[in-house]
């Protein structure tokens, strides 16, 4: 029997499948691969949360089915921790969802939201399961070039116009963003939600870069704009701020009528979070702010080191203001050959991994991308590669 699955048909086979057993090759033979990859962060997770999740693993009570929204306790402090931090109140009850991290709340979030044949906006480049999410849903993705900076993606979503009747339903955002590393202010917000206001959008903003911020740049939330509550959603991610990628755990705030739709489908399709990685949640939210500089500077040093060393070698990247990655134009005569190819002769013949830029969507393959996830020394010891990769004339493009 050979079976069709048309969905399944309609998810290419991930790009980073392709460098990534490359990768698997180069380390059978032998050989060290210093892996900027994948954004997988490698820190430890506060001790504070560790402890907690083990205290509240041994009680047998904690062993059940727990709530898919997430438990009363862990909502509260989601909430807690928006009036702290960006002065935004929410109801703990209509307006905060814990999900089995960003990536999971985001998809069901779509799938709650749209029917097939919906027109979803989605910038491009962007992290795969923003533009996926609405893909598997069935929607069109009406595509909004960024990394241009603010204004011009505010130009080009200015000039997405459609007729009343057939307007896209979901505006999907995500800054600081992944991979451009593009940081915007507070009155880019402003101008979104009164355009999305305007065209009845919904707005999606995905914060999981929220603290991971340098040199006196700040990232905003959504929620902070005047009535942005009207039409907007924000996602949180733990996996970066607290190191907790692993764990899955992230929430959505904001519209009461879309954290409900979300509610409804996760019911469905989940039963929530262990319950210790909950509680140890709560612990994470409320005890452990102070731990989050410090996480913040081992990549602030990391893109120092790596931007250094890219630009000693001639390869002129600017540093970023925002994320976990340096997002890095392919220079001169190797752009010709495309994002993958480079990345793979990155590997096999620098000794070095990136994630190549196609794999964010086409508008992403002048570029590849390094994830801050290798500490300094690994970086001077790719830049040893990376020089003598550059130094020999290659047969490749
Ligand atoms: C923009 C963005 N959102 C969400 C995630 C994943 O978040 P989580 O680990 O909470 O699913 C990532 C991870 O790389 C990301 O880059």
């Amino acid at each position: 029997m050979n079976y069709r699955f048309p969905l399944i048909e309609k998810l290419p086979p991930y790009v980073f499948a392709v460098t990534n057993q490359l990768k698997m090759e180069a380390r059978h033979r032998g050989e060290d691969i210093i892996d900027f990859g994948m954004g997988n962060p490698d820190l430890a997770t506060p001790q504070p949360i560790v402890d907690k999740l083990c205290e509240a693993a041994q009680q047998a009570k904690n062993h059940r089915y727990s709530q898919s929204k997430g438990i009363p306790n862990l909502r509260l402090e989601i909430t807690r921790w928006y009036e702290r931090r960006y002065g935004v109140t929410l109801n703990p009850e209509t307006e905060a969802i814990a999900t089995i991290g960003a990536k999971e709340g985001f998809s069901h979030l779509i799938l709650a939201l749209v029917e097939p044949g919906d027109k979803v906006i989605v910038p491009e480049p962007s992290y795969p399961i923003h533009s996926f999410a609405a893909t598997i849903a069935g929607c069109e993705i009406i595509k909004l070039p960024i990394g241009g900076g603010a204004q011009a993606t505010l130009e080009a979503l200015r000039q997405l116009e459609y007729p009343d009747s057939a307007q896209p339903k979901i505006l999907v955002l995500s800054f600081p963003h992944n991979p451009t590393t593009e940081v915007v202010d507070l009155a880019f917000f402003e101008e979104v939600v009164d355009i999305a206001r305007h065209r009845g959008y919904l707005v999606i903003h995905d914060l999981a870069y929220a603290d991971l911020v340098f040199d006196g740049a700040t990232a905003p939330s959504i929620l902070q704009v005047k009535g942005a509550k009207d039409v907007a959603v924000e996602m949180f991610s733990m996996s970066k701020s607290y190191s907790m990628a692993g764990w899955r755990m992230g929430f959505c705030v904001g519209n009461a009528q879309v954290v409900y739709a979300l509610t409804r489908i996760k019911s469905y399709l989940d039963y929530g979070m262990f319950q210790p990685i909950q509680i140890a949640g709560v612990i994470a939210l409320r005890d452990c702010d102070e731990y989050v500089p410090e996480i913040v500077s081992v990549y602030k040093n990391r893109r120092d080191a790596l931007i250094k060393g890219l630009n000693l070698i001639g390869w002129d990247v600017p540093a970023p203001k925002g994320t976990m990655f340096v997002w890095a134009k392919i220079p001169g005569q190797y752009a010709k050959a495309g994002s993958l190819e480079f990345a793979k002769h990155l590997i096999t013949d620098a000794g070095v991994a990136v994630a190549p830029g196609i794999g964010f969507g086409q508008a992403g393959d002048t570029h590849v991308r390094f994830a801050l996830i290798e500490n300094e020394q690994r970086i001077a010891q790719a830049m040893r590669g990376l020089k003598q990769f550059f130094s020999q004339e290659p047969d490749w493009v």
